[in-house]
């Protein structure tokens, strides 16, 4: 057996950091997977999919936001409710993301590239008032729908399956619910304020 010098051990027990290399696949590169699609289609479904990942990211960290800032007297419901809402969106984003990598494309991951991509409002830091949190989630969930519906389609035209099934059974079923249960909310903290007020 050959002896190793001591130099020789700690390089070999020193963990590999500060690795600086290219990236294997830039942004907005696609790579063919076998899943038998034509290339228009993956690209198409991969740029869609991108927005609605920043989208759904966003939205995900709103619930986040509303779920420490709420205060009132519905507060414990609601502090539960946007937890809850925003550990589904969690779901949706690890599912979008990853149909994205299987599409052969990149996903989005990092704060700062969802906020460049989103096309919803930025709140500001501080607190709001109920009301104003629930109208921010329900604005955040129509421009999901919206888009969702548009991508559902044309992913179906396509003969893109997977992605349209994604779209339909998860991402507009689940953001269709949420809103039924943010619009109940809703007229309760109206309620409750204006029980508050008289
Ligand atoms: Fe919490």
């Amino acid at each position: 057996m050959k002896t190793l010098d001591a130099e020789t051990i700690i390089a070999r027990a020193t963990p590999a950091a500060h690795q600086h290399a290219h990236e294997i696949q830039p942004f907005g590169h696609l790579v063919r997977m076998p899943i038998a699609l034509p290339e228009t289609a993956c690209r198409e479904a991969v740029d869609n999919l991108n927005q609605l990942l920043a989208d759904t990211t966003t939205l995900r960290d709103l619930y986040k936001k509303h779920h420490w800032q709420v205060a009132g007297p519905t507060f414990y419901q609601l502090h539960l409710l946007f937890d809850k809402h925003y550990e589904q969106q969690t779901e949706l984003v690890d599912a979008i993301a990853e149909r994205i990598q299987l599409l052969g494309g990149v996903s989005i991951a990092m704060a700062a590239d969802v906020a460049e991509t989103t096309l919803i409002p930025r709140p500001p830091k501080g607190r709001e008032e109920v009301p104003v949190q629930i109208s921010r989630l329900l604005h955040a969930h129509e421009i999901i729908l919206t888009e969702a519906r548009t991508m559902a389609r044309r992913a179906a035209a396509e003969g893109d399956d997977g992605t349209n099934d994604l779209l339909v059974s998860n991402v507009i079923r689940a953001n269709e619910l949420q809103v039924w249960f943010g619009r109940t909310r809703r007229r309760h903290a109206a309620r409750a304020r204006a029980i508050k007020e008289w």
